[in-house]
């Protein structure tokens, strides 16, 4: 959660009488933990929770397991070649594909063909979305995120939404779904909450969104995902018939490359890279930067046994000097149990580069990644062989 923020009309205190004209708003408390973490109060025209069930088919297909996983699949460094997915088809509700995941969080790609056609809530955890290619506009209840290549975009757990997609241009974008919440590392933020000075960047990155006066699109369809299954619903009234705001729950997007990359004498290790956490994963940028300096240092990661974490690299962009026959747009998972590291000849010829103009999201999980046959039928078979 970022800062709070106000928007539109709100009432003077909680939970007090918010008139518009003589007409009463309608008050919907977004609320985390309970009612114990962040939260947003929103107003609406219309009632809130005015919903017809209905069915309504649309949604990515929950992960499965595939059959072997995890004990009996063998224990290997993998390599997916997310390229050559189709593109799923459709909007970004129904186009996501997901490859890896535990019961923390669900990595995915999206390469949606159009706009979402309906209203959607994921019950299931937050969103956040990695735009390798393409843009667009996520509308939402608190208004319009403007993003494009590049960004990360924050989907809030439970916040009612859809995607406007840029016309025409190709969307590929890295899905993150977080069961226990996404953000900005505690460290990050001093006594208030604010983000402190020396964190790796500033409340003024942020894309927030932007929020004018209430809106009807005539779309009153909502797909809820709850418990990996889908619900649909028929609202009584526009939900962005929104008056106004105020609270720290909201989307945002930022672009990766506001992240302010750190440069030691020597290797610093993937959490100065560590952008935003989530329980059980920490997510990391890696950025163009100048490398390490002291007289023969390494700059090439060194080879480790991280004994705890599964380790997720997506490749956006950039000249990969520590992997082999890995280009954009390709996963590589190097699990816990084993050790990894460069390939053949890269720690080697790393010592007195200078700089890396590498671009990618990193993912460390805690639980071990269980694979779906989405990501089996698009795994390197080479990959493990390829250290020797
Ligand atoms: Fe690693």
């Amino acid at each position: 959660m970022l800062e709070r923020r106000v928007a539109g009309s709100v009432a003077k205190k909680h939970h007090v009488a918010l008139r518009e004209g003589g007409e009463l708003r309608y008050e919907e408390c977004l609320t985390r933990d309970g009612f114990d973490g962040p939260y947003t109060i929103l107003y609406h025209r219309g009632r809130p929770h005015a919903q017809r069930a209905v069915e309504l088919t649309h949604g990515w297909t929950a992960p499965a397991e595939t059959p072997g996983q995890p004990s009996q699949r063998a224990l290997r460094k993998r390599h997916y070649q997310s390229q050559k997915l189709a593109a799923g088809g459709g909007s970004p509700i129904d186009a996501r594909v997901p490859l890896l995941f535990n019961r923390d969080v669900v990595l995915g790609v999206v390469k949606p063909k159009g706009d979402d056609p309906t209203y959607f809530s994921n019950g299931d955890g937050d969103d956040l979305y990695y735009v390798h290619e393409g843009g667009g506009t996520l509308r939402s209840v608190l208004g319009d995120v403007v993003f494009g290549a590049g960004d990360y975009v924050y989907v809030p757990r439970g916040l009612v939404h859809r995607f406007v997609l840029d016309g025409g241009a190709a969307q590929y974008w890295l899905s993150i779904e977080a069961a226990g919440g996404v953000g900005p590392l505690k460290q990050f933020r001093n006594d208030v909450g604010q983000l402190r000075m020396d964190a790796p960047y500033s409340h003024r990155d942020f894309k927030r969104p932007h929020f004018e006066a209430p809106r009807d699109e005539h779309i009153r369809d909502l797909v809820v995902r709850r418990d990996g299954r889908w619900h649909g619903f028929t609202l009584e009234d526009s939900p962005l018939d929104v008056v106004g705001w105020d609270g720290t729950v909201y989307p945002w997007a930022f672009p990766i490359l506001a992240f302010q990359p750190r440069v030691s004498s020597i290797h610093l290790p993937p959490t100065w890279h560590g952008t935003f956490a989530t329980k059980g994963a920490l997510i990391c940028s890696f950025v163009p930067r100048l490398l390490d300096f002291a007289p023969d240092s390494i700059p090439c990661p060194y080879p480790h046994s991280s004994v705890n974490c599964d380790e997720i690299l997506f490749y956006a962009d950039g000249n990969f000097t520590s992997r082999r026959g890995v280009g954009p747009a390709s996963i590589s998972h190097h699990p816990m149990g084993v050790p990894h590291g460069p390939h053949p000849g890269a720690y080697e010829a790393s010592i007195g580069a200078t700089r890396t103009d590498e671009l990618a999201v990193m993912l460390d999980t805690y639980l071990p990644l269980q694979t779906t046959a989405a990501a089996l039928a698009v795994e390197d078979p080479g990959y493990q062989d390829s250290f020797i």
